[in-house]
């Protein structure tokens, strides 16, 4: 009931079609040379069953029936206009349950944000996500990309649902796609107020169908399309209602962990022709001046950074959190590169379970406040009207609090 409804998109096809990339060889399927580029697709029938038929892309492209999923019965329920901060019981068959539906606007809310959580230690991230912290427990979960890195596996995807269903089946989710979900031809993005919070999801794989694509015009389009979309939901938030605005998208703009950094210029996170960086022309390797501009398919976030930035700062947003370094990171409100009051701190918990990143960039810039790459985490934000505190917690912890950082609430946007 709170989704922020949406014309259709104009990419939006009227199709279940949904595609995926993977390196490696799945679920028993015909091995597939690692030097080929791979592509799933799945079908989704009306019957529900799957049908998974992998190939290869070459010169030429070549199907191949490899194997069949056969899914569970999938239902789809939609409960519209459902007041606020009410319980609902249901029954599934045998199965029954309840949940509560997310606070009223201008009411406290508390948020468990997690993202790169795969299956190898989903029942100790599910077990933080959902317990109580400081006499709360979460009125809504969301995971920041990169969910079960099934890859195309279906039956990882049950393993999943499994774990998580003792959550998900009481407390609403939320999220967005990472770089391991699809890369799908429709919209992604949205927005969504949860009581006094409003919450953004970013997509930053817009647009992006393979390599080639990478600076055309459909590419261009999607992310224009993102951008235009986002200025005029920022431009729409009541902060009376709402007085936080919290973006969560997969890939950090602000990232002191040596992996999966891009940058624009030759000084690292400054970008000195936002156009040149929009179109995809920026290094992938963070030590290298010199290097191959335009390789913009694995780390899509920097040719973004220009453009978005500067509309979170024009509408205030309070956080920006990500995941895809699997990582806790916590930066210093910051703009431009340059610790700025009033600009969005940023948050990279990408800390769900599925292995830990080691090493750094060199010098560590002043803006970045806490890191962590060797515990699993999740992160909660608790939002008072007066303020927003976003705590970072081990998973197994049940009283230390391994960071925290308060923002002030702010009647409007600061305007510089
Ligand atoms: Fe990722």
């Amino acid at each position: 009931a709170a989704l922020a409804h949406e014309p259709p998109h104009p990419l939006r096809r009227h199709s279940t079609l949904l595609l995926q990339y993977t390196s490696s060889n799945h679920c028993g399927m015909t091995k597939i040379p690692s030097s080929w580029l791979c592509v799933g697709l799945e079908v989704v029938a009306e019957s529900a069953a799957v049908h998974r038929v992998f190939g290869s892309h070459g010169s030429t492209f070549i199907f191949q029936l490899a194997s069949f999923y056969t899914s569970p019965n999938l239902h789809t329920a939609k409960l519209c206009n459902l007041p606020a901060d009410t319980k609902f019981n249901y029954a599934v068959q045998e199965y029954s349950g309840s949940f509560k539906t997310v606070p009223a606007a201008s009411k406290k809310t508390v948020l468990s944000v997690v993202g790169d959580v795969g299956i190898e230690n989903i029942q100790d991230t599910i077990s933080n996500l959902g317990s109580d912290l400081k006499g709360s427990t979460p009125d809504a979960v969301i995971i920041a990309g990169d969910w079960t890195y099934a890859n195309g596996c279906h039956e990882d995807w049950d393993t999943w649902l499994e774990a998580t269903q003792p959550l998900f089946s009481k407390v609403p989710l939320l999220g967005i796609s990472g770089n391991h979900e699809a890369k799908q031809d429709h919209r992604t993005w949205y927005s969504a107020n949860v009581g006094n919070i409003h919450t953004v999801f970013l997509d930053d794989y817009t647009g992006i169908f393979g390599t080639d694509n990478i600076g055309s015009n459909y590419w261009l389009t999607h992310r224009n399309q993102q951008l235009d979309w986002l200025k005029a939901d920022l431009a729409a938030v009541n902060r009376e209602k709402t007085p936080f605005v919290v973006v969560f998208k997969h890939n950090p703009y602000y990232n002191t962990w040596a992996s999966h950094q891009c940058q624009c210029s030759p000084v690292k996170f400054e970008i000195n022709d936002v156009e040149s960086c929009w179109k995809g022309n920026y290094y992938m390797n963070s030590t290298s001046t010199g290097g191959k501009l335009g390789d913009t398919y694995d780390e899509p976030h920097c040719g973004l950074q220009g453009k978005f930035e500067d509309v979170y700062a024009k509408h205030g947003v309070d956080a920006v959190i990500a995941g895809h370094v699997h990582a806790y990171e916590r930066t210093a409100p910051l703009y431009k590169n340059k610790i700025t009051e009033g600009a969005p701190i940023y948050v990279t918990v990408g800390t769900g379970g599925h292995g830990l990143y080691q090493g750094a960039i060199k010098p560590i810039p002043e803006w970045s406040k806490s890191t962590s790459s060797s515990l699993y985490g999740a992160s909660r934000l608790v939002a008072d009207n007066d303020k927003l505190t976003i705590y970072y917690r081990a998973n197994g912890e049940t009283t230390t609090i391994f960071d925290s950082v308060e923002i002030k609430s702010r009647a409007k946007p600061a305007g510089w």
